[in-house]
């Protein structure tokens, strides 16, 4: 997990933090309700979610992010905002290796479980149990059931005149596996001035897979909502 988004940490927000709040406030609007022990934030990223979780609730809230490039960008996000600062503790380990106990009433994992496989989404999925209380709300982003080789543009913007573009490559790489290359190009005047790019690797479950799995972890699914999100019970 060391280098892994060593290169997307400098482009997420830039790229992707508009579709990514859009969600987020959406869904928080629908489920957040008011937590009163605490809140974990799993896979927290770049802290898009982290900060507003910090901003609509008065409890603690935990960050778990393993990557050293993504939490970076969360604290930066964080900085010189006291108020944030108070409410916010960050994890810097995998939420496997969480070992936290009845911490929290609500947990938030999106676009997280998708890059782990059936073992660690098991391991994952007890931790945030027993991190979360009985009657806990976990609102949480299935992994992919399908995925076909397709190639998609992020949206691009405009920094200084120069344009800062992505572009994400999906490659099936067996029954369970599939690949995503995010490459980023930023070009001037219509010629490139650098481009890097990052390799994920995923893994795929159904839905029954993954119900099943929240089950016996101790969760009861009681909701949906789009996109993949299941909203579950801590039993
Ligand atoms: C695609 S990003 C999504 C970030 C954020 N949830 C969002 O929606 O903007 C996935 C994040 O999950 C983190 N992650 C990967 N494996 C993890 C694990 N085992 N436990 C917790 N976080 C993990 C990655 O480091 C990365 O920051």
């Amino acid at each position: 997990m060391g280098q892994a988004y060593a290169v997307t940490a400098e482009f997420y927000d830039l790229l992707q933090a508009a579709e990514q709040l859009g969600v987020t406030e959406r869904l928080l609007d629908r489920w957040l309700g008011r937590p009163e022990v605490g809140v974990l934030d799993v896979g927290a990223g770049t802290g898009l979610a982290t900060a507003r979780l910090a901003a609509r609730c008065a409890v603690l809230v935990h960050a778990v992010e393993p990557a050293a490039g993504m939490r970076a960008v969360l604290l930066s996000r964080l900085a010189g905002q006291p108020d944030l600062l108070a409410r916010v503790r960050v994890h810097a380990r995998g939420v496997q290796e969480l070992g936290l106990r009845d911490v929290a009433d609500f947990g938030w994992c999106l676009n997280t479980m998708a890059g782990l496989d059936a073992a660690d989404r098991a391991g994952a999925l007890a931790a945030l149990a027993e991190a979360l209380v009985p009657g806990g709300r976990l609102v949480v982003q299935r992994p992919p059931a399908e995925a076909a080789d397709s190639r998609r543009d992020l949206p691009s913007w405009r920094l200084g005149g120069d344009l800062y573009t992505g572009e994400v490559t999906t490659v099936r790489t067996g029954p369970r596996g599939v690949r995503w290359r995010f490459d980023y190009r930023v070009s001037r005047d219509g010629a490139l001035v650098r481009e890097a790019s990052e390799v994920f690797d995923g893994h795929l479950a159904s839905e029954p897979e993954f119900d099943a799995e929240l089950a016996a972890a101790g969760f009861t699914a009681v909701a949906a909502d789009t996109p993949g999100i299941v909203i579950a019970r801590r039993r």
